[in-house]
């Protein structure tokens, strides 16, 4: 359609009945200036422009970028690096192209704030979060002149937004910024703007907001919301139409939690409670800048082929996050794996089964990686290296392979040891993990609830002897990371499923094998954890699965081999959306027994490691334990918030001086 085919009446004519034609006329003879053409201002333009106002002022001095694809309706392939202004300004002219438009391309600073506020009818805010000290500025211009002024923020999945009308309470009164520095004027912009917080609940990375590098999550969802209000809010305003209610009333529309609350705040950010939400924020940010940055800061950027396939290759899972394995790349096609086991200082390794099964997992991973780089990998075990350091040539080459559609599921595997849903597998899946090994292993499931009860129960008594030996205390005290989401060589305590405030009780127990047992004795110490992590996760699964290997597993060979088909399932559950936890330790305290591996000094624990292994064949099976690779459960739900990630490329390379 040519320009001159536009007609405004025809273009906005289903505005029709929300307004009248006289308000539409009214409208389109309005003016707003929009600060920020980002994700909040650009959907305002849009929004606003389709509602038919016929003259905008806008300010963007900067340009388009990948990051900004997630929310900014200006963001594309063939704006990268363009003006936000003058891209907002296309768009928008081709909705409107009798659009009255005045860009400001170097943004609004003191000289020319007077000049974006001319003959306006309304301020709409759209300035970056961490702009505070010009969006004060704007917002006092706008009092003086007498221009009303709306800001929403984009707050997790919903908005929060203040309207400042010429009458009203200032933006100043309000937030009480002035003379704050930069870093406590966010917080206080925050405090004010959300002064209850319901977007907290469901923030699920926190460290994805850094205050260093000014950048915090965001979503298109929430920039859509806040157009949608600040448009309502608008046509009330242009139209004095319906009710306003201005700053000091504040308002929080939660799309997440379904929620909708109009609050008022008579002294703004002066009021006692805000004054203190305002401190103890404060204190938060002081604490934030001084802290790590997110784990992809330091990560290596991989370089050749073989790089990036062991880049993916480390997220294969292994016990205790243990990593026991080293690369050494010799040249373009070959490279040595350096694997280890930890039978000299873990209880749960005491033949290095648990390290050679995650070895396996690791070789399935590389092969997996490679393949969808069109790669094969040939690796063999290289002869007659020690038992306890295994050790794996590898070789790759060019290939005629598909791609495994496994592969993208690699860094997306994790462990939930938190609760799942107990609905129960569709056959589908149950089928598709079935099959997800090849024929030399099968699946014993433990699914009905009944069995699921006796399971729980065995687990419960399995938690005792691990909480119990003495043997395992080391363990359990090191590979801990406390106060962490996130975990490079240990296990982070918020992925290991208790709540905070037993957490704490669990850090101050194992400050020393005393305090274990002074706990154990007198005060039930056993019982919060063992209800936190096995009890109720193994009642709340949709299945305890055990792999089982068609042939008694033997040779170190045997567990490799089981290890890669303990990844295979793992990486199918995660494709399926599955949930997924290992529970390797009954299997480890029947082994023992059966081959009479005396893993600790403490009689009762060798005891209750006897009755155990009783209880788990009566419930799986005598073949079933004796041949089973791997135990865990699984179940629908949401993937974990915390995790163990893993060491950085460039430290599990040898030579790089920082290799093992
Ligand atoms: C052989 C093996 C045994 C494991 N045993 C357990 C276990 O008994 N309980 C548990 O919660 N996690 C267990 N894990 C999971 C690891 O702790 C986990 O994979 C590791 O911390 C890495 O975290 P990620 O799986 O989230 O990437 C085991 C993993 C492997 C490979």
């Amino acid at each position: 359609m040519s320009t001159q085919d536009f007609d405004y009446a025809h273009a906005f004519s289903r505005n029709l009945g929300w307004v009248t034609e006289a308000e539409q006329i009214l409208l389109r003879n309005k003016r707003i200036a929009i600060a920020g053409m980002g994700g909040v201002g650009g959907t305002h333009l849009l929004t606003l422009t389709r509602l038919g106002v016929g003259a905008f002022n806008l300010a963007d001095l900067d340009t388009f970028e990948q990051p900004n694809f997630n929310r900014q309706a200006g963001a594309m392939m063939n704006t990268v690096e363009r003006s936000k202004a003058e891209v907002l300004a296309e768009m928008a002219r081709d909705i409107n192209p009798s659009l009255d438009l005045t860009v400001f391309g170097e943004g609004i600073h003191a000289d020319n704030l007077d000049a974006f506020l001319k003959d306006v009818d309304l301020f709409v805010d759209g300035l970056d979060f961490f702009a505070p000290e010009i969006r004060a500025r704007v917002f006092a211009r706008c009092h003086d002149l007498g221009i009303p002024a709306i800001t929403a923020g984009p707050i997790g999945m919903g908005t929060a937004y203040l309207i400042f009308t010429p009458d009203g309470m200032s933006f100043e009164d309000y937030f009480r910024m002035s003379g704050l520095p930069e870093k406590y004027q966010y917080v206080n912009f925050l405090v004010g703007l959300t002064p209850s917080a319901p977007h907290r609940r469901y923030l699920v990375d926190p460290s994805r907001l850094s205050l260093g590098e000014r950048r915090g999550p965001s979503t298109m969802m929430a920039c859509q919301l806040c157009a949608g209000v600040t448009g309502t809010e608008a046509l009330k305003i242009l139209l004095q139409r319906g009710p306003v209610y201005p700053a000091p009333y504040y308002h929080l529309f939660d799309a997440y939690r379904m929620r909708y609350r109009r609050g008022r705040l008579f002294w703004g950010n002066r009021g006692p409670l805000q004054s203190l939400k305002c401190r103890l924020g404060y204190r938060q940010v002081d604490r934030m800048l001084a802290e790590t940055p997110t784990p992809e800061a330091d990560a290596a950027v991989p370089s050749t082929p073989i790089h990036q396939i062991i880049d993916q290759a480390r997220w294969a899972p292994s016990g205790d996050n243990t990593q026991p394995w080293r690369f050494e790349i010799h040249d373009e096609k070959h490279f040595t794996i350096h694997g280890h086991d930890t039978r000299d200082h873990v209880v749960y390794d005491l033949r290095g089964h648990a390290s050679q099964i995650a070895l396996g997992g690791l070789l399935e991973t590389l092969e997996i990686a490679a393949s969808a780089q069109g790669m094969a990998c040939d690796i063999q075990r290289r002869s007659g290296m020690p038992e306890n350091h295994p050790t794996f040539d590898v070789q790759v080459s060019k290939a005629r392979v598909e791609p495994d559609p496994l592969a993208p599921f690699i860094p997306a595997r994790t462990t939930q040891r938190r609760p799942m849903k107990r609905r129960p597998l569709l056959d589908a899946h149950r089928d598709a993990l079935n099959a997800s090994m090849g024929p030399d292993y099968h699946v014993v499931w433990v699914e009905q609830p009944a069995q699921r009860r006796r399971m729980a129960r065995l687990l419960w008594d399995n938690a005792q002897i691990r909480l119990t030996t003495p043997e395992a205390y080391p363990v359990h005290s090191s590979i801990i990371d406390w106060d962490a989401q996130y975990s490079m060589e240990r296990i982070p305590d918020q992925a290991l499923g208790m709540d905070p405030l037993g957490l704490k009780m669990m850090r101050w127990a194992l400050g020393s094998w005393q305090r274990v047992k002074f706990l154990n004795k007198y005060l039930g110490g056993t019982l919060l954890p063992r209800l936190q992590m096995d009890l109720l996760p193994a009642l709340n699964c949709a299945g305890h699965f055990v792999i089982v290997a068609n042939k008694p597993l033997k040779t170190l060979d045997d567990y490799v081999a089981g290890g890669r088909a303990m990844q295979r399932f793992w990486l199918t559950s995660t494709k399926l959306g599955l949930q997924f936890q290992p529970e390797m330790t009954p299997l480890i305290f029947a082994s023992y027994v059966r081959e009479q591996v005396d893993f600790s000094d403490e009689q009762r624990s060798i005891q209750r490691a006897i009755r155990l292994s009783r209880d788990l064949q009566g419930l799986l099976g005598e073949q079933t334990v004796e041949q089973g690779v791997f135990m865990g459960r699984v179940g629908y739900g949401p993937t974990p918030a915390a995790r163990s990630i893993r060491l950085p490329l460039a430290r599990l390379l040898k030579g790089s001086g920082q290799g093992r």
